[in-house]
């Protein structure tokens, strides 16, 4: 089971731990350059300032994959013009699965109800999955000499942006608690035994609340341009 949702802050270290796992050629895809071990450490006791998050994915309890939003340019009283920049990173055997994208857009949401209205993201040329998954998520990517800068511009947040945030991070702790111990849905005599039309709401409960829907199939709405 994936679960997505914003680290507290006793989990930094995990996030650490998660960055340390990353091949030497995923750290150069995300801090353009060789990055040992403990530079990883200092770079996540950097980031934690206020306004600042990390998203994180977990894979069966694990943290395997996380995002990160740094505020680069702090929102006005008016709740505008707040800048930040977002950085990804999914280790290998879990990419591929939208996960990369789903934390991306699991960021935007929180980064809009926060007021912030742009969001830049920086790669490779070659990184084609991050420039796929900006595009996919209504941002402009443009390169030049080798590196891409991407562009996320947001709306304001709205009643429904804020509640969609909170039902996407109590799904989120929910499905944790549920993974800790050990449910993975309701057991199949307790499903034969129900309806045809109840055995087909309880799978559907399950879903819902067990299974962090991932790979947008499009723009989400909050994403302006
Ligand atoms: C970039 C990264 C986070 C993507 O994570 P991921 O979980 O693999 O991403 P997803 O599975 O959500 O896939 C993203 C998109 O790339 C597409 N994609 C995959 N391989 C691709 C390729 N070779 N060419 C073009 N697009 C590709 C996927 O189809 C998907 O698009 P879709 O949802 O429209 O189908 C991950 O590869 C990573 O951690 N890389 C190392 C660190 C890094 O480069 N970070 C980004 C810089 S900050």
């Amino acid at each position: 089971m994936t679960a997505i949702r914003k680290l507290l802050p006793f989990e930094y270290p995990l996030y650490a731990a998660h960055l340390t796992r990353l091949t030497p050629e995923e750290r150069a895809c995300r801090f353009m350059g060789t990055v040992k071990d403990a530079a990883m450490e200092a770079h996540v006791r950097d980031i934690q300032r206020p306004g600042n998050f990390v998203m994180g994915a977990f894979v069966d309890g694990w943290l395997r994959g996380g995002a990160e939003l740094v505020v680069t340019s702090p929102v006005t009283p008016s709740l505008r013009h707040g800048e930040a920049e977002l950085a990804v990173t999914v280790e290998g055997a879990h990419q591929g699965q939208g996960i990369g994208g789903e934390l991306v857009r699991r960021v935007l949401l929180a980064s809009r109800n926060r007021g912030i209205e742009t969001v830049h993201t920086v790669s490779l040329v070659e990184n084609l999955r991050l420039r796929r998954i900006v595009s996919d998520l209504g941002g402009e990517v443009k390169c030049h000499y080798g590196m891409c800068e991407g562009n996320i511009a947001l709306t304001l947040p709205t009643q429904v942006s804020l509640i969609e945030e909170a039902m996407d991070e109590g799904a989120a702790i929910v499905g944790d608690m549920l993974d800790r111990i050990g449910w993975s849905g309701p057991r199949e005599e307790v499903v034969a035994a129900l309806t045809p039309a109840a055995a087909r709401n309880c799978n559907a409960a399950v879903r819902a609340d067990n299974v962090v829907p991932l790979r947008p199939e499009r723009k989400p709405e909050g994403v302006r341009g």
